[in-house]
């Protein structure tokens, strides 16, 4: 792989950019102070440093976000709003998506990467990757919807629902883990026993929990372990 492709890959530099910390001595590979951009590398075996600091290559790259209200977890959207305006702009050329959508009005933990095998995986619905939410509604539920919702229910268009978890924390709060991922679930479960979510935010995707160090918006890159559960090896 040549240089400057290393680190566009990495996200630390642009071509442009690399080219310039060449010129200045700023890169080393194997020890050897580089000048040639399109020196040729192995990304995986070379120790490469740049400002004298070691710059770790990695295929894919696993963010966990702390998705606040009012961003949409796609692409585009007309006016702006969208989850990657949260994140490093030099990230965003690499080729991420959001893995496993949540709502504009949801909150909580969401999985950005460019690992489409993987993520492909975390959302087949023969996984039943488990995702747990905490939520808010509007009215008081029984506990004979509870069991309901528990059981199964079949949504307005026809849809059952597998069963699930959910625990009451309040009188109109409480935990849900879904084992499947269907357009609006949790808004369209509740709907079907004539209550309404007021507030959903997902604490846990598959295993992966979401960092209370995190603020509204704020991210960062999941760690070895996180990464390894993710990717269905942990
Ligand atoms: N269920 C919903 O209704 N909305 C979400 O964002 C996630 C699950």
């Amino acid at each position: 792989m040549r240089l400057d492709k290393f680190f566009s890959n990495t996200a630390t530099l642009t071509r442009t950019e690399c080219a310039k910390a060449c010129r200045a001595g700023l890169i080393t590979v194997d020890g050897a102070v580089i000048k040639d951009p399109s020196f040729a590398l192995d990304p995986e075996k070379s120790a490469v440093t740049y400002r004298g600091e070691r710059i770790i290559y990695k295929e894919y790259i696993y963010i966990m976000l702390n998705k606040p209200e009012g961003y949409v977890c796609s692409n585009d959207e007309p006016g702006g709003g969208i989850v990657f305006e949260l994140i490093d702009p030099r990230l965003i050329k690499l080729g991420l998506f959001v893995c496993g959508r949540l709502d504009k009005d949801t909150t909580g933990l969401v999985i950005i990467t460019n690992d489409g095998v993987s993520a492909h995986n975390a959302l087949s619905p023969k996984r039943h990757v488990c995702k747990e939410y905490e939520f808010t509604l509007a009215d008081h539920v029984s506990d004979e919807d509870i069991e309901k919702l528990k059981n199964g229910v079949t949504l307005a268009d026809g849809t059952e629902t597998l069963p699930c978890v959910i625990n009451m924390t309040g009188e109109k709060e409480g935990k849900i883990i879904l084992h499947e991922g269907k357009y609006h679930q949790i808004k369209r479960m509740f709907a079907s026993v004539g209550n309404k979510i007021v507030r959903l935010r997902r604490v846990t995707f598959g295993g992966i929990s979401l960092d209370p160090s995190l603020p509204a918006g704020g991210w960062r890159y999941l760690t070895d372990e996180e990464e390894r559960i993710f990717r269905g090896l942990a």
